[in-house]
């Protein structure tokens, strides 16, 4: 089967997409499988396979540079892409050698400019964040009739946006961190009000963040007024809504979800950050923070933590694959659902798939086993 791997993409979270890719690339199972690697520039343009390999061997980042303006159509029959180069206006000769030996029939079915990638059965998005996770992507492939590893279009826009994913979890009654969302149009138009109605119902500390934003990128962690407002101009900065949340003084746990429509949990881990919170740089610095596989809980709380993650997964019609991250707030001992990720890091060292490892999947079999459930 070939199956593509879409990795670095338009997003903030570009480089721990090549990270995740890499070792997807690396550790994919090629008795079974041929990989077609597919790179998306950080402006969106796209990296045919040849070029996309050699990236990946490389081991550094998708320079705009590296890429060729490519537009990316769905073909009229399933499982094929046409990639037109040239952009609007363009004569279809202008992109140079990027692909060409990877693309047959150039200019193919009426399409000057375009060429067709050869067919994919199944691609693996490697993609975190923004036009890649959100469901943009997922929705391209379905236009291509092309079967994807993990959530649709409504799950991963879902899972995505931080505001509504935690309107849906309080929704299906799951308990989550107390939390304001204020949008763009409402902070300029009456800061001070914003303010006040977050000290009235959060206080201090809180953490902005913005709803469409992965890996902690312009979190913050406010201790009074003047860094409320730095928080809400940075998230701002990246989003024209903001999620706003109450601190908790809390074990931060994590716990992997996979299936399709009856999907299993494993057991909890534990990440123990050396910064005061997991910040992008605790996450993809050595050392940065302690993953503990899995984490040390009574039974009682491990099978809660399931439960929930699953009703979580479920809540946002997610599939094939989430991470579910909870806080265990210490004062109280309560369980809080933080977030679903549903393309969470995916490096062999992440958590995710470190977690399944403790149960007994090896990194290969469990890609094997998502392209599975994709094709399901
Ligand atoms: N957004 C990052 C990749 C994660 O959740 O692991
Ligand atoms: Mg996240």
């Amino acid at each position: 089967l070939r199956v593509g791997i879409l990795f670095g993409g338009r997003s903030g979270e570009h480089e721990v997409s090549l990270m995740s890719a890499r070792s997807v690339y690396r550790a994919i199972d090629r008795e079974r499988f041929e990989p077609v690697p597919i790179g998306i520039t950080r402006a969106g343009q796209w990296i045919l396979p040849r070029d996309a390999e050699a990236l990946l061997e490389a081991g550094r980042g998708v320079e705009p540079a590296d890429g060729v303006p490519l537009a990316v159509v769905p073909g009229p029959e399933g499982r094929r892409l046409l990639v037109l180069d040239g952009g609007p206006g363009g004569d279809g000769a202008g992109a140079g050698s990027s692909g060409t030996g990877d693309a047959g029939g150039a200019g193919a079915a009426g399409a000057p400019g375009g060429r067709w990638l050869e067919p994919l059965d199944v691609v693996f998005p490697v993609l975190h964040g923004t036009f890649g996770e959100d469901g943009t992507v997922q929705g391209l492939l379905e236009l291509a009739g092309i079967p994807y590893v993990g959530a649709g279009v409504l799950g991963s826009a879902v899972g995505m946006d931080k505001a509504v994913m935690k309107e849906l979890f309080r929704a299906r009654g799951l308990p989550v961190v107390p939390f304001l969302v204020v949008t763009a149009a409402r902070w300029r138009r009456e800061p001070a009000a914003v303010i006040d109605e977050i000290e009235g119902a959060l206080g201090y500390p809180c953490f902005t963040k913005p709803a469409n934003l992965g890996s902690s990128v312009a979190i913050r962690r406010c201790r009074d007024r003047r860094q409320l407002e730095a928080g809400l101009a940075e998230a701002f900065a990246y989003d024209r809504k903001v999620v706003v949340e109450r601190g908790v003084d809390a074990r931060e746990l994590e716990i992997s979800v996979l299936g399709n429509d009856e999907p299993v949990a494993s057991l909890p881990g534990e990440i123990r950050p050396r910064a005061e919170f997991y910040t992008y740089e605790a996450k993809y610095t050595e050392g940065g923070a302690e993953l503990i596989v899995p984490a040390s809980l009574p039974p009682r709380l491990v099978a809660e933590m399931q439960r929930l993650a699953v009703a979580a997964f479920q809540a946002i019609d997610a599939a094939g694959l989430a991470r579910v991250d909870f806080f265990l707030e210490r004062a109280t001992g309560r369980l809080l659902v933080n977030e679903i990720n549903t393309i969470p890091g995916f490096t062999a060292l992440s958590m995710y798939p470190k977690l399944w490892e403790a149960a007994g999947l090896s990194y290969r079999d469990l890609i094997t086993r998502l392209i599975e459930l994709a094709l399901e």
